[in-house]
């Protein structure tokens, strides 16, 4: 009998278990950020000062990451519903990072199976757990801030997890996971943890940084032989996935539903829009958006080198992206 949940929804997988019948450590340094992830554990239940008040004026995020910020739609609003819009933006940034965690603990648990060795076996089997807990602690959040509710799976994020819940190879996963995914997810916590207003956010931001970090480390250290091995064609393949990766994980989003649930109707919404997309190409953007992007694109660029995966063939596709490749 199929049994199907009824709030999600199903990917059929296809994909190979290592089962090992030697256990002794072959790669030193897998095994180094194995032993580091167990020191780094922490809990969401008891880590976090989630007692700790709000600050300011009660918003959650800076204003700066809310579009119409410095707009003459936010001028024109009341105090109050500039900190219900910047909640219902928190609520929808945070809906698409506590279902992406979701998805990386799934993503997870199939890698424990296939990647091949005991030290990366052991280290995945830590980021399971590092995934339910992140899961854990951004649901707990909104919880305490925002009544628990999320918008419904948003963006990307069913794309990308689906297509890499179903794809075999574990160093595709990776790519798309640890690689791609976890870089951004390094630079979007690091600029959430420094800039939030809320400090119980920005302490969730932190703790969740220092693992997303390791994580990121996980394909530094796997990807580099699998990669140098590789044939011409597999080589190709590699890159064509981390060009997919970075298309759905760069493409941004907009966080539609907050502003409909704010009363916005389409001709603002429309005019909302062409400006975002304005101040992005024109480079106007603020303070804590430039840093982010900057911090992003130099990551991206040093770990695709990195991994050996940043060739000339793929260069117009970084470009495209608004990717220097200076860095
Ligand atoms: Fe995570
Ligand atoms: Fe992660």
């Amino acid at each position: 009998m199929e049994e199907r949940v009824a709030n999600g929804h199903q990917v059929d997988t296809r994909s190979t278990a290592h089962f090992l019948h030697d256990y002794a450590s072959e790669q030193a340094d897998l095994r180094r950020l194995y032993e580091q992830a167990k020191i780094d554990q922490w809990n969401a239940a008891t880590d976090i000062e989630w007692a700790a008040p709000l600050e300011g004026d009660g918003g959650l995020i800076s204003d700066d990451l809310v579009d119409i910020h410095g707009t003459r739609f936010w001028d024109a609003m009341s105090e109050a519903d500039r900190v219900e819009l910047n909640h219902r933006i928190t609520r929808w940034r945070l809906s698409t990072l506590v279902q992406g965690e979701h998805g990386a603990m799934l993503l997870c648990s199939q890698l424990v199976d296939c990647v091949q060795g005991q030290d990366a076996k052991l280290f995945q089997a830590t980021q399971v757990a590092d995934e339910a807990r992140h899961n854990e602690v951004l649901q707990r959040y909104l919880e305490l801030r925002l009544d628990g509710e999320t918008y419904g799976l948003g963006g990307n994020v069913k794309e990308i997890f689906d297509t890499l819940l179903s794809t075999s190879s574990w160093y595709l996963k990776t790519i798309g996971l640890q690689l791609v995914a976890e870089t951004f997810a390094v630079s979007l916590f690091r600029m959430l943890a420094e800039s939030s207003k809320d400090p119980v956010l920005r302490q969730v931001c932190r703790r969740i940084l220092q693992d997303e970090a390791r994580h990121m480390g996980f394909a530094m250290l796997s990807l580099p032989e699998i990669v140098g091995q590789a044939t011409e064609a597999e080589h190709r393949e590699m890159e064509d996935f981390a060009v997919w990766a970075l298309s759905r994980t760069l493409g941004g989003i907009f966080p539609l539903g907050a502003y409909q649930d704010m009363g916005f109707g389409k001709a603002e919404l429309d005019e909302i829009k062409q400006f975002r997309r304005e101040r992005a190409a024109g480079g106007d953007e603020t303070a804590f958006r430039k840093y982010f992007r900057r911090d992003l694109h130099d990551g991206l660029v040093r770990n695709l080198r990195k991994v050996g995966l940043l060739t000339e063939r793929i260069t117009p596709s970084l470009q495209s992206f608004g990717i220097k490749l200076a860095a």
